[in-house]
């Protein structure tokens, strides 16, 4: 019989991932089901769907495990393990709330394992769960790992040495010195918390998810304010010096209105992780002797910071796991469970994006139909037409193949545009996705021609490293060039999803550019569109002009397209 296992992540962004005889099958979020962001909600549909896909019954799943060791948490009250930046209180009553709160949080999943009939279900120390998601996925075979995030049971940034099936643990940083806690209280100051956060206005930590409006705005900003004094650094270690960081309180801007206090803010607080990135990775080299690096936590979504580490002198290979969030320490939770098992790494994957929900055609025909839009055709070309309609400057929906996991939409479930359209940002922001006016967009660039548009040219296939657009080139693609002259690019190559390359391969030959605007298929604070009707209705409420949905296309009025572009020719 299959030796399958199944990881959990019931925090936040819940999740589920299975892996059977050591290969990963499926993962998938419960935020595309239940369709709340970042939701807290218990993985069910994700578990049901992870079953279905693999083909097991659930009585036959050899282990379940959770990405975070719940026992650990029951009785707590160490006062280095408080979100101090949140409660910024080490008295009695403070240590005791700690103590309450954690062991609510235990009860509280015990409760939830109990009702999901999961009570023997293993718990894994949280980092640990994160670095088996970045190292096994990597295919390194020896690599530091460095996990970075708000918090795990007691810690919140650690290193790792990892060396065949091995995770060693280095050190570790207690929550005090929370890297992800220190930006998300940033973001707060930035007046950026409230909207797509798990907790609403609920303090700082309501501003989780919004870290990458942060991000932006941080390109923009100058070194006005001063960070020198929160973060010191001795002995090896960093330190984050909470007093300081209150003193930068003074700055706070008004909810939703960042000002030019908010741009510095950012600034500063994007230029200190990217100095701490450089001090780990410096560290880590230094324990290790080893130049090839993974990063996973939240944090190192930050594709900035990984960006600069990536084009550091120390740093011979980069690797993010496309899920570094909690969504994706579930892949980390099930593979721990099959190395113990079998005493082998799990396989790599080649295909570590596209493991969600695929469709088929009878679901796309009904959502076409009950969608009553009358502009419709079946394609032979879907690719060249898109493509087409990119180049005339349409706002186009792209719906193919299984969905993508973790954050970012990667070619499956996309909004693609014209990147060298200089007022297309605005146009998409206006009619589409409401996003501030600061965020970039990003593009996806055929994997061969990186080095003639971006640099340095790293493969970049997840969207996770910024990198520099070529300064001869910025004029040519404004609408996915940054203030600051970076882009979050996607490196595509056929391999990996071809009919994604073959849309990029066509719009470079009728218009010499390599590359498109990617952005993700969602309605404004939803998630990224799964069913074929969520993207039917993705099209029709927001100003979309056309939808690519499998063969099949639907326009909105007054809008042209070329439905026999065949995407033949050569490129310039
Ligand atoms: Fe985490």
């Amino acid at each position: 019989m299959a030796a399958a296992f199944l990881g959990l992540n019931i925090l936040h962004d819940t999740s589920a991932a299975i892996v059977v005889d050591g290969e990963l099958v499926c993962a998938i979020e419960e935020e595309r089901f239940n369709r709340d962001r970042h939701t807290a909600a218990f993985p069910s549909s994700a578990i049901e769907y992870c079953l279905q896909q693999a083909g097991i019954r659930r009585e036959d799943v050899l282990g379940v495990g959770l990405t975070f060791d719940y026992e650990q948490f029951k009785n707590n009250a160490n006062p280095f393990d408080q979100n101090v930046i949140d409660r910024d209180d080490l008295s009695a009553d403070g240590i005791e709330l700690t103590k309450k709160l954690n062991t609510d949080t235990w009860r509280e999943a015990r409760l939830q394992l109990e009702q999901h009939g999961l009570e023997n279900a293993r718990y894994f120390r949280h980092h640990l769960t994160h670095a088996a998601c970045g190292y096994y996925l990597s295919g390194f075979s020896e690599a530091n790992v460095l996990v970075m995030d708000g918090r795990g049971e007691h810690e919140s940034t650690s290193l790792w040495h990892a060396r065949g099936t091995q995770i060693d643990h280095l050190e570790s940083y207690p929550v005090t010195d929370s890297l992800g806690h220190l930006y998300t209280y940033v973001t707060s100051l930035c007046g950026l918390y409230g909207k797509s956060g798990r907790n609403g206005n609920a303090g700082h930590l309501g501003s989780i998810g919004n870290e990458g409006k942060t991000m932006g705005l941080s390109g923009y900003g100058s070194d006005r304010i001063s960070f020198k004094d929160v973060v010191s650094y001795d002995d090896g270690r960093y330190h984050i010096h909470l007093d300081k960081l209150r003193d930068l309180d003074v700055y706070k801007a008004s909810l939703g209105k960042p000002d030019a206090n908010s741009r510095d803010l950012a600034h500063g607080v994007q230029q200190t992780l990217e100095e701490v990135y450089r001090f780990l990775a410096t560290r880590l080299e230094s324990l290790t002797g080893c130049r090839q690096f993974v990063l996973a936590g939240g944090v190192a979504l930050n594709c900035n910071a990984n960006g600069a580490l990536a084009a550091s002198p120390i740093v011979d290979g980069i690797s993010v796991p496309p899920a570094a969030n909690d969504a994706g320490a579930a892949i980390g939770a099930a593979f721990l469970q099959w190395v113990e098992h079998s005493g082998k790494a799990p396989a790599v994957p080649a295909d570590q994006i596209y493991l969600g929900s695929a469709f088929d055609a009878t679901a796309v025909a009904e959502a076409v139909t009950a969608s009553g839009v009358s502009r419709v055709a079946k394609l032979d070309d879907p690719a060249a037409v898109a493509a087409a309609a990119i180049a005339d400057g349409h706002i186009v929906g792209w719906y193919q193949g299984n969905m993508e996991f973790g954050p970012r939409a990667l070619g499956n479930r996309s909004i693609l545009a014209d990147p060298r359209n200089r007022d297309m940002p605005d146009k998409i922001n206006m009619r589409v996705k409401f996003r501030e006016s600061w965020r970039p967009f990003a593009p996806s660039v055929l994997a061969e021609e990186n080095a003639e548009w971006f640099e340095p040219a790293i493969e970049s296939p997840y969207m996770l490293l910024a990198l520099s657009v070529r300064e001869d080139r910025r004029d040519t693609v404004p609408a996915i060039t940054h203030v600051d002259g970076s882009a979050r690019v996607q490196t595509v190559t056929e391999e990996a999803n071809p009919l994604y390359y073959r849309l990029i391969d066509s719009f470079s030959k009728l218009t010499g550019v390599p590359m498109v605007l990617n952005t993700s298929l969602n309605i404004r604070g939803e998630p990224i569109a799964r069913t074929p009707e969520d993207a039917v209705r993705c099209f029709t409420e927001s100003g979309l002009d056309v939808l690519f949905i499998a063969d099949m296309v639907m326009w909105k009025e007054g809008v042209s397209l070329n439905l026999n572009a065949t995407g033949t020719g050569s490129r310039p």
